[in-house]
């Protein structure tokens, strides 16, 4: 079906899509016979991902039932480019507290730096707004229990963007384990590898400095832990973690500030040239004069405080045990994963990077322990994030799509995911196992919690 025919059969080019609080909580986009009432949308951080995925992918897929209102960065550049790119006329504000008064959005979407995403998730309710949030959803527990309280507080709610949810082949799995397959999982063993590509992007940017990041603990493996929680349907309990940073940041032979004024361009492996890229060159080297940011850090630098080799030891409160690795230096990117059930095993994998062969699918196996073992082929996903992306977009601004699997994710669940991390990170200080239940007013439940909101 074409996307106008889909649209079309889902009442939505007629323009009557209207977002109604049906009660503090369950919050939904739907039809409605009104005139046509567009969403009002406040975005906060014009970055990549704010201008892409959130910001001119649903100007171009949604311009009917939503309009953006307003745009904010800290970077004025940054936001006159975002502006011309994602397609909007809408009035730009360096100042947030202004765009939220002036323009009174009924979704703010906040696609900043980690770090910051709790102020604006806080505030934004508090100013009367719905909010769709990045992953992660905060990087310290302190800020995850500041965010449950303000939603208490306001009755407004906050959605996160776990797009890994949606991927076919991990809905697929998702399927088989709801469907008994493999009867009770046990344990899991899931590890995933980025590539001296994209692993290596992580030390050039922002995202090298735990104060903003929350370390690859937090900044990418919540997407892990997310995928976890929801595959085996329970809450985290007990985490151990270890790590060390080997191979970036201090340990490099040599150094620079940034790629464009290092002397060692020869002899590094990781020389990169932004100004290649055009886009890149229009939204982060253009705007470095408003805020001294360097899109190609060296990924050498000795201020790099987040590990670059990660393990850890999970236990879920329906007694599942996980053994978790990340290791952000491999010559391929993806991942390995592994159930074991009372019934048979489930093993999955993905190569996102240099891919070893040219087949066009991804494999699931599902073994069963007296029994034939079954090839299940997912067809590549033709969107961002191995086809999530537009999946995510689509459950949200497409009136009346259901959610079967249970993919949307509210505050809990963007708290149960960081706060493995952030469980980890605490762990390797003391050495000792740490209690999800000892860091915030979640209480671990063997049955995971589901409401569906936005
Ligand atoms: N779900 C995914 O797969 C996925 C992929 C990429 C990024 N992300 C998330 O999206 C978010 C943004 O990442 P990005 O790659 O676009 O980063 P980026 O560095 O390109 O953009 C961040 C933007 O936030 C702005 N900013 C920082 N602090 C601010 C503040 N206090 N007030 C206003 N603006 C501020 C910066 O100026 C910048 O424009 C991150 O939270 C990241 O984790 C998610």
């Amino acid at each position: 079906m074409s996307r106008r025919n889909f649209l079309a059969s889902t009442g939505v080019i007629a323009g009557t899509a209207l977002i109604k609080p049906k009660d503090l909580k369950a919050v939904t986009l739907e039809q409605s016979n009104a005139p046509a009432k567009k969403l009002k949308v406040a975005l906060i951080g014009t970055g990549s991902r704010g201008c892409g995925m959130w910001g001119r992918d649903l100007m171009k897929r949604y311009s009917e039932q939503l309009e953006f209102v307003g745009l904010c960065d800290i970077n004025q550049g940054r936001l006159a480019f975002a502006k011309e790119y994602i397609g909007t006329d809408c009035p730009s504000f360096t100042d947030f507290e202004k765009m939220m008064i002036e323009t009174k959005p009924e979704l703010l979407i906040v696609t900043t730096v980690d770090a910051t995403h709790h102020e604006f998730i806080i505030r934004g309710m508090e100013l009367g707004a719905n909010v769709l949030t990045e992953k992660p959803m905060t990087i310290d527990e302190q800020k995850v229990q500041a965010i449950i309280d303000a939603e208490k507080r306001t009755g407004k709610t906050c959605r996160i963007t776990f797009n890994y949810r949606y991927s076919p082949h991990r809905a697929k799995i998702w399927e088989l384990l709801q469907a008994n397959e493999i009867g009770e999982v046990t344990s899991v063993d899931f590890h995933w590898y980025l590539d001296t590509s994209h692993g290596a992007d992580y030390f050039r940017r922002w995202h090298r400095l735990t104060e903003k990041s929350g370390s690859l603990w937090v900044h990418k493996a919540s997407h892990h832990f997310d995928l976890l929680n929801w595959w085996i349907d329970s809450d985290p309990e007990t985490v151990y973690g270890l790590g060390a940073l080997e191979f970036y940041g201090k340990n490099g032979k040599f150094r620079a500030e940034n790629c464009r004024t290092c002397p060692h361009t020869k002899e590094c492996n990781f020389y990169w040239d932004v100004t290649k890229n055009d886009y890149y060159k229009k939204i982060y080297v253009n705007n470095e004069k408003y805020d001294g940011y360097l899109r190609d850090g060296c990924v050498f630098k000795n201020d790099a405080n987040i590990f670059d080799k990660m393990a850890a030891s999970i236990k879920y409160k329906n007694g599942v045990q996980v053994s978790y690795s990340l290791t952000a230096y491999s010559p391929y990117e993806g991942y390995r994963i592994a159930f074991n059930g009372t019934k048979g095993r489930i093993d999955a994998w993905i190569q996102e990077s240099r891919p070893v062969s040219d087949i066009n699918y991804d494999e699931i196996i599902l073994f069963k322990n007296f029994g034939k073992r079954e090839y299940i082929h997912i067809p590549h996903g033709t969107s961002g994030h191995g086809g999530g992306d537009a999946l995510l977009q689509d459950q949200i601004f497409v009136p009346n799509t259901p959610d079967p699997m249970k993919q949307c994710a509210g505050i809990r669940d963007g708290a149960l995911a960081c706060l493995v991390g952030i469980a980890a990170r605490k762990s390797i200080e003391s050495g000792q196992p740490v209690n999800i239940a000892d860091l915030t007013s979640i209480k671990p439940e063997k049955n995971k919690k589901y409401t569906r909101i936005l």
